[in-house]
């Protein structure tokens, strides 16, 4: 299995990819997606609230979050470039003393991290073709919000990416994506214990916000 080798995320994720990611959302925020994402956790109220940020980037969903009240966030990534560039931008931002940072795949990292209330994975769940054991442990990790962004599983969605992974092999990058079908991934979630609250479609991806049965939000 392909699984998370983090060699195969630092070569596509690399200081490079980071450094342009992190002057594109000094430029702009925010992707539409991420922003949906954010807008819909925000919603169901953070504030006071702790955060695991999985496969966070260049940070964009703790930054927000932690501007609205957040206290503590931990950010895991596989990609040790990304997580310099969301270091740098929270010590820019002035709440670097409320994030910690970990390197490494979540899957096998989790059984020495912390629950938290809110628990995001923004693009992350393309990135790993073991899907069970990623949401099955970051829902196990997730208190009283999960918020996902992944792709759709239409046959557009696939054959896009199909004709990327194929590239990916022509260029002989070990990385994969992975489109894994929306009842699948639901599925895990809904195991865990949550009930979906906001669901949204784009073009190629969807984000949807899960809330722990018997809380409102
Ligand atoms: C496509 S990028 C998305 C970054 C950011 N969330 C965004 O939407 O811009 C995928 C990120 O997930 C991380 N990632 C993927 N699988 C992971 C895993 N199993 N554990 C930790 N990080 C992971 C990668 O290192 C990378 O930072």
């Amino acid at each position: 299995m392909n699984c998370c080798r983090p060699q195969n995320y630092n070569d596509l994720f690399d200081e490079k990819t980071a450094r342009r990611e992190l002057r594109k959302y000094r430029r702009r925020g925010p992707s539409r997606t991420t922003r949906a994402l954010i807008t819909a956790l925000e919603k169901h109220g953070v504030e006071g609230a702790t955060l695991l940020d999985i496969g966070g980037g260049v940070g964009a969903i703790q930054h927000a979050l932690l501007a609205d009240g957040v206290t503590k966030a931990l950010h895991v990534d596989a990609s040790a470039a990304y997580i310099e560039a969301s270091r740098k931008e929270a010590r820019r931002l002035g709440h670097e003393e409320h994030v910690n940072y970990l390197y490494g795949d979540f899957v096998a990292l989790a059984p020495e991290i912390e629950a938290a209330d809110v628990v995001s994975l923004d693009r992350v769940i393309c990135c790993y073709e073991d899907m069970r054991s990623l949401v099955g442990a970051s829902v196990q990790r997730a208190k009283r919000l999960y918020g996902v962004v992944y792709p759709r599983s239409t046959a557009l969605v696939r054959f896009m990416v199909n004709m990327l992974n194929m590239f990916l092999l022509v260029t002989r990058k070990t990385f994969r994506v992975y489109v894994h079908p929306t009842s699948e991934v639901e599925a895990e979630i809904i195991r865990g214990g949550f009930r979906r609250c906001f669901h949204r479609e784009f073009f190629f991806w969807q984000v949807a916000v899960f809330t722990r049965n018997g809380q409102s939000g």
